[in-house]
C-alpha cells in the first residue's frame, strides 16, 4: 500500500500527549501542509493560529468552561464542571484554523486544511486531534476580546483547531466503518 493510504488508515484521534513539545521543523512541516490544502476558487480562505505557550492554553480552558457553563447544552454545561476537561487535553501545542467570513465556502476551505495537518502529523510520528469546539466558544460575543487576544485577523472567525503533540499511548484501533454509504455507478 503506498505510504499515503497507509497514513490516512492509520490516522487515529490521539488525547494524551507526552509533555515534550513538537520539534520546530515539525510544526512548520504540518503547516504547510495545512496550507497545501485545496480551497473554492482557490481563495485558501484560512489563518492558522499556534499556541504552545501554557498559561493560555490554561487561559483557553477556562474561556471555554465560562462559555459552557451558561449554555443549556446539558453535554456542555457537565463539562463545565469538569476538573479535568481541557479543550486540548494535555497536548503542548494547539492550532487554531480560523475561516474568512467572506470566502465563498470557508467551513470546506479549513476543513480541508485540518485534515491535511492531521495526515501530516501522522506521517511525522506526531499525534493529534480535531477539536471542533471552537464556533460554541467564539460565537459568543463576549470572547471577542479572546480572539483579539490571540491575533485573530478581523473578518476571520475560528472554525476548527488540533490538538498536536507525541502521542503517550498510540490509540491504533479505528472505529468500524457504516456500512453501504458508497454507491458505485457505472
Ligand atoms: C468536525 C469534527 C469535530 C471534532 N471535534 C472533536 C472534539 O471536540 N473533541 C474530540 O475529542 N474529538 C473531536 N473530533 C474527533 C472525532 O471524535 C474522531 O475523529 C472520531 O471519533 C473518529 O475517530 P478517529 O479520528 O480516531 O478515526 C472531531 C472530529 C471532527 C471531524
Amino acid at each position: 500500500m503506498s505510504e499515503t493510504l497507509q497514513t490516512i488508515k492509520e490516522r487515529r484521534s490521539i488525547r494524551n500527549f507526552k509533555d515534550e513539545q513538537v520539534k520546530e521543523q515539525d510544526l512548520q512541516a504540518v503547516l504547510e501542509a495545512g496550507l497545501y490544502a485545496p480551497s473554492a476558487m482557490n481563495e485558501q480562505s484560512w489563518h492558522f493560529t499556534v499556541i504552545q505557550n501554557t498559561e493560555l492554553l490554561k487561559k483557553f480552558t477556562q474561556i471555554a468552561k465560562n462559555t459552557f457553563a451558561k449554555s443549556d447544552v446539558e453535554h456542555l454545561k457537565s463539562l463545565s464542571k469538569n476538573d479535568n476537561y481541557k479543550v486540548f487535553y494535555n497536548a503542548p501545542t494547539a492550532i487554531v484554523i480560523s475561516g474568512n467570513v467572506n470566502a465563498l465556502n470557508t467551513e470546506a476551505d479549513t476543513a480541508a486544511a485540518t485534515e491535511n495537518m492531521l495526515l501530516a502529523a501522522k506521517a511525522l510520528g506526531l499525534g493529534s486531534c480535531w477539536i471542533g469546539s471552537m464556533p460554541l466558544i467564539f460565537e459568543n460575543a463576549q470572547n471577542e476580546y479572546f480572539k483579539k487576544e490571540l491575533g485573530i485577523p478581523e473578518g476571520y472567525n475560528p472554525i476548527n483547531s488540533i490538538a498536536l503533540g507525541y502521542a503517550a499511548n498510540e490509540n491504533t484501533k479505528a472505529p468500524a466503518r457504516r456500512e453501504n454509504t458508497i454507491n458505485i455507478i457505472k
